[in-house]
């Protein structure tokens, strides 16, 4: 080895001892006859010390050593005489005898700080330095340690670990896929797969029982902060259980992870439908940290004569507590926000309580304060709060007032991030209908159970077909999502005739698991869970990028190797696509 210690680890205790360092040179400080040279590596800064009285020679060298420079640095462990508290390294130095560089570096073109000067892309363009920097490095070591924890409590309850291809086949269910052309087989492509269902069902059909692995998934969507072309899930499978055994095994892992990780108990999980989640929160993972649940107004509001209201299928409202001190600014930039085209609303309506009881409205031409009063009745609102109400129809104005309570409670500061509140929503609905394709679609996966008191449905009034699906949520994010599956042939078979797949159709697309459920296929059902966005809410960050090694831009691009890229003439005659270009 370079070294016999680290940057992070000599304490007062070692004074005296002759020591070697490796690292990068964070800064170089001047003063008079001595040159301070702080040295990095992963676990922290050591500073170097170089007297020009005692060696000139090294002190030149050492003074002409520039930011990121690599050096090895021998010498003396000396106590500081002035020490630093803020450095676990600060109660003392190297007093260095011997200094090598064994690698110069140009400038960086950002600072290699916690507080950087570099813009977004240039840090992914020069990731390699930007991992540099603690917060990033910190990002990844938490990564790891969620992986770890994962690991032992799964393999701790009999789970095995299990590879699954990576070069599949396309379907048409789900995301669009990233396909790879097949050279051997002219005019044929793999995909990469969007997760490893049909594969961990199979295990099961194999009698592997409990299967698991952190696993990359491959999907062609449009991208979020929380959405990566290339993501990892932990992807769990299990054999003779139903839904609440799931529960409570994955519970149990969450549990053990925020524990593990962060030192916190999240007790018992409460369970949602996915029905009152809809209803009272306008959002299938509402974020639970604040109240201001919805309520409903229709009884309370209608046949007063305010057209917007009488003619609206829903009105629906919160009450944001302490909220009556916002200033007409703040209500006016509350209305521009609603109406936004991403929140659709038309509208805001609003009310006051005012310290004295008083109730002030934003539509008191039709509402006299004893109507007032039934509406803070029916929030059992209190003096100082405000009322939001919008209005129109069901679906769409739920989900602007999710936008608007979710605002509400970033500015009444109720989210906080070292605050979780995780819980299961259950229940979804089995399909959706989507009115540009004209077909029923599977909302969580084809492969998922519907109830089976609800199969009748199935044919008859297939919106109405709850599923046995589930998802885990935390601080308004889903964080994972699962179902006990189908394991029957004919009932599978009866799904995708559902989703508009003929017989021969299902069969070419997913014979090979209808063909296997022939074969003894136990009962079995499981769950993945987003492992970037579990990584990044207990990492306290909105974007799961910082919690990649190397992430795609937005434009899903590397912009360090610079990939996407074309492909040379040969190499496409050989994979046998023609291009215009
Ligand atoms: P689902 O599609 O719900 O289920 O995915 C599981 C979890 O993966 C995370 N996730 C993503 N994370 C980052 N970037 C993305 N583009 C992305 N897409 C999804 C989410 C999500 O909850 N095979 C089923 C699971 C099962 O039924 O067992 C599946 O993939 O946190």
């Amino acid at each position: 080895m370079l070294r016999t210690h680290n940057c992070g680890e000599l304490r007062i205790t070692d004074a005296g001892k002759t020591v070697s360092l490796c690292g990068w040179v964070q800064y170089t400080r001047m003063a008079g006859g001595v040159a301070f040279v702080v040295l990095r590596d992963r676990y922290g800064l050591t500073q170097l010390t170089f007297n020009m009285a005692v060696n000139e020679a090294l002190f030149k060298q050492a003074s002409e050593l520039g930011r990121e420079f690599v050096v090895r640095a021998t010498g003396t462990v000396r106590e500081r005489e002035a020490k630093n508290p803020n450095m676990p390294t600060g109660d003392i130095e190297i007093i260095v005898s011997e200094l090598s560089v064994l690698n110069s570096a140009k400038t960086p073109p950002f600072t290699i700080e916690d507080d950087t000067d570099g813009g977004d892309e240039l840090r992914m363009k020069y990731r390699y330095l930007d991992l540099r920097r603690n917060p990033v490095r910190e990002s990844l070591f938490l990564r790891h340690r969620v992986a770890q924890a994962t690991r032992a409590y799964l393999n701790n309850q009999q789970f095995i670990e299990v590879e699954t291809p990576v070069l599949i086949k396309s379907t048409p269910e789900g995301a669009r896929d990233f396909v790879v052309p097949s050279r051997m087989n002219p005019g044929q492509f793999y995909a990469l797969p969007q997760s490893p269902q049909t594969f961990k069902q199979l295990l099961m059909v194999a009698g592997f029982d409990r299967y698991y692995q952190i696993v990359k998934c491959f999907r062609d969507e449009d991208l979020r902060a929380d959405r990566q072309p290339e993501f990892t899930q932990i992807d769990c499978e299990m054999s003779f259980v139903e839904r609440a055994d799931i529960l409570a095994m994955f519970e149990g892992l969450v549990r053990h992870l925020f524990h593990e990780v962060k030192g916190i108990d999240i007790g018992e999980l409460p369970h949602m439908s996915y029905a009152d989640a809809m209803k009272y929160y306008g959002s299938d993972k509402p974020d639970t940290r604040f109240g201001m649940r919805f309520v409903e107004l229709n009884e309370v509001v209608k046949g007063k004569g305010f057209p917007v209201f009488d003619n609206a299928e829903l009105v629906v409202g919160i009450c944001a507590s302490g909220a009556a001190s916002f200033t007409r600014k703040q209500i006016d930039e509350l209305t521009e926000f609603v109406k936004r085209p991403q929140v659709g609303a038309s509208g805001l309506v609003y009310a006051r309580v005012n310290d004295d009881g008083s109730i002030k409205s934003s539509v008191d031409k039709f509402y006299n304060e004893d109507e007032l009063k039934k509406w803070a009745a029916a929030f059992d609102a209190q003096p100082g709060d405000l009322l939001l109400l919008l209005a129109g129809q069901t679906d769409k104005t739920r989900k602007a007032l999710n936008e608007l309570r979710l605002e509400m409670g970033t500015r009444l500061g109720l989210r906080d991030k070292n605050t979780f509140s995780c819980l299961w929503v259950i229940d979804f609905p089995l399909l959706e209908y989507n009115e540009d394709e004209g077909r029923w679609f599977a909302m969580h996966h084809p492969f998922t159970a519907p109830w089976p008191e609800d199969l009748a449905k199935l044919d008859t009034d297939p919106g109405a077909v709850r599923a046995n699906a589930y998802d885990m949520v935390i601080n308004g994010v889903e964080v994972g999502g699962g179902s006990i599956r189908i394991f029957d042939r004919d009932l599978q078979a009866r799904m995708f005739g559902v989703l508009g797949f003929t017989p021969e159709e299902a069969q070419a697309q997913f014979g090979f698991l209808m063909n296997a459920f022939e074969f003894g296929a136990p009962p079995h059902g499981g769950i993945a869970f987003g492992f970037d966005r579990l990584c990044s809410l207990f990492g306290g960050a909105d974007s799961i990028r910082d919690f990649i090694a190397f992430p795609k831009n937005n434009a899903g691009r590397d912009v360090m190797i610079d990939s996407p890229s074309v492909i040379d003439a040969k190499q496409l005659k050989e994979l046998n696509i023609q291009t215009t270009a």
